[in-house]
């Protein structure tokens, strides 16, 4: 499902002339949390690769779901509403961000099995929602 998301996302981009992501106005607080959530996002998909490239597939497992997956979620509960991307974004937005904790757990699962082919095989999980989402939205 998430291939799906990402392919017509690709091609929705390929076949315009300009920018064709939607833009999606969010309070600054909000986009400040938001760039620091995608600099992280950023650095443990990072990590995440080091590990599996080090045959580390249950470090990295670990790491997917702590940093990226379904236990990664609600860590802006606290803040006040102005300052959580969530609760700003369009249905199918945060539908994507979703979409990626899930996907990420689903790698974790794997992951945590051991068995490196099947982790290795499985890393597009962990960047589909990312690329789904940045190829059909922008913030400004
Ligand atoms: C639900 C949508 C969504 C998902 C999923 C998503 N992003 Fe983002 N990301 C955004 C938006 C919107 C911005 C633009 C933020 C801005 O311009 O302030 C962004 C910006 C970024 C940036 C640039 C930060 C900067 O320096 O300004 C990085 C890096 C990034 N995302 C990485 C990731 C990674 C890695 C993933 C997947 C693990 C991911 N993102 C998943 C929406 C998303």
């Amino acid at each position: 499902m998430t291939t799906a998301l990402v392919l017509g996302a690709l091609s929705l981009s390929a076949s315009a002339a300009g920018d064709a992501r939607q833009l999606v106005t969010l309070p600054a607080a909000a986009q400040d949390s938001l760039r620091e959530e995608m600099l992280a996002n950023l650095r443990a998909l990072n990590a995440i690769l080091v590990l599996v490239a080090e045959g580390k597939v249950r470090e990295a497992g670990t790491l997917a779901e702590e940093s990226l997956g379904l236990s990664a979620m609600g860590k802006n509960r606290s803040l006040p509403l102005e300052a959580r991307p969530g609760a700003h974004m369009p249905p199918a937005m945060h539908g994507l961000g979703m979409d990626g904790h899930k996907a990420a757990s689903e790698f974790a699962r794997i992951a945590a099995s051991g068995d490196r082919d099947k982790t290795v095989a499985a890393l597009p999980l962990l960047s589909g929602a990312c690329v789904a989402c940045h190829h059909s939205y922008r913030v400004r």
